[in-house]
């Protein structure tokens, strides 16, 4: 019986949970290491489905007794697929921190774990994550979001993620050379300008307000001896851009803020050429922006990358 990809009847009992748990303990694909995509979906099918159908058996019964000793059986074989995930990323991170995977090479060890395929992008109409950024977020070396300490002005955007797989486009469609200084703008946690740096090897700065996020995005580059990836805590409007070349927005502020960030980058464009890739709403006010050219066929679509050259 397949149980992954389809919901749990209501009337699932417990003899099919213990078959579950029968053919999952004796499933040995999930135990191999480089079958992460599967044992994500187990993971969320035991998480979600399982334990959840169990506690909800749970509460409706006066003989709870059989029920105990399944979600007991089912969580111990979560942890032990979850353990096999948490070792993989520690070797990945060391070998990450002596200089092993660089550019190709790391693309190509993800691609043995995770499905790849970018055209899936091409059909994205709304911001979403999968099992890409759950590898992604296993490289971290730190895993607890800090908190914001400093309140943002109306015009600035608060903490979300570019999905993993919009920077590996990103990444496809820059055709970056080796001297390109990479920015992203408004860099949170880092991982945008840490992924750039690990899959090309360019130069690569983020710039963030929220001092928090800063250091936080500081340390995780530390942790994995990047030394090309530096992190600013600053006011976008106030940094310094003279070594870059390509600069990354995924929305980080908008309206004046973003026209103010723009007259500087346009600036900057009349001592070299730019590129500013954008994702999210602030790819209509790019747009407009006559002193850039839309390099690639422009799309109303505000979650497919827009990317700009400068005249
Ligand atoms: C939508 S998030 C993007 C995060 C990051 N680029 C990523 O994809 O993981 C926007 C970020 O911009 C930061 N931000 C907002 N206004 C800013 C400003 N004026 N200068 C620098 N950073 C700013 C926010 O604190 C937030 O971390």
């Amino acid at each position: 019986m397949d149980f992954i990809n389809c919901n749990l009847a209501p009337k699932t009992g417990i003899f099919e949970i213990q078959t579950y748990i029968e053919e999952t303990e004796k499933n040995t694909l999930l135990y191999e290491e480089k079958n992460f995509d599967k044992r994500m979906e187990a993971i969320d099918f035991i998480e979600f489905q399982v334990i959840d159908h169990i506690e909800g058996l749970l509460r409706k019964t006066t003989q709870p007794d059989k029920l105990i000793l399944l979600k007991y059986s089912i969580e111990k074989i979560k942890s032990q697929l979850e353990e096999i995930n948490i070792n993989l990323f520690q070797k990945l991170r060391a070998n990450i921190r002596i200089g092993r995977y660089t550019g190709k090479e790391l693309k190509n060890l993800i691609n043995e774990y995770v499905d790849f395929n970018l055209d899936y992008n091409e059909h994205q109409e709304e911001i979403g994550y999968d099992n890409l950024d759950i590898f992604i977020n296993g490289l971290s070396p730190l895993q607890t979001m800090p908190e914001q300490t400093k309140d943002l002005e109306p015009e600035m955007v608060y903490y979300q993620k570019t999905p993993a797989r919009v920077v590996f486009e990103l990444v496809d469609k820059s055709h970056f050379m080796k001297e390109d200084v990479f920015f992203d703008l408004g860099s949170g946690l880092g991982q945008v300008a840490i992924l750039v740096n690990l899959l090309t090897g360019i130069t690569a700065k983020g710039v963030e307000f929220e001092p928090a996020f800063c250091n936080y995005a500081r340390d995780c580059a530390a942790e994995l001896n990047l030394r090309n990836v530096t992190f600013i805590n600053t006011d976008a409007r106030k940094a310094d851009y003279s070594e870059g070349t390509i600069f990354f927005m995924f929305t980080p502020f908008k309206g004046e803020i973003l026209q103010e960030v723009l007259e500087i980058l346009r600036k900057e464009s009349l001592l070299r050429k730019i590129k500013i890739i954008t994702y999210g709403p602030c790819t209509a006010q790019v747009a407009l922006q006559s002193w850039l050219d839309f390099a690639v066929p422009k799309d109303d679509n505000i979650y497919k990358l827009g990317v700009f050259t400068s005249f």
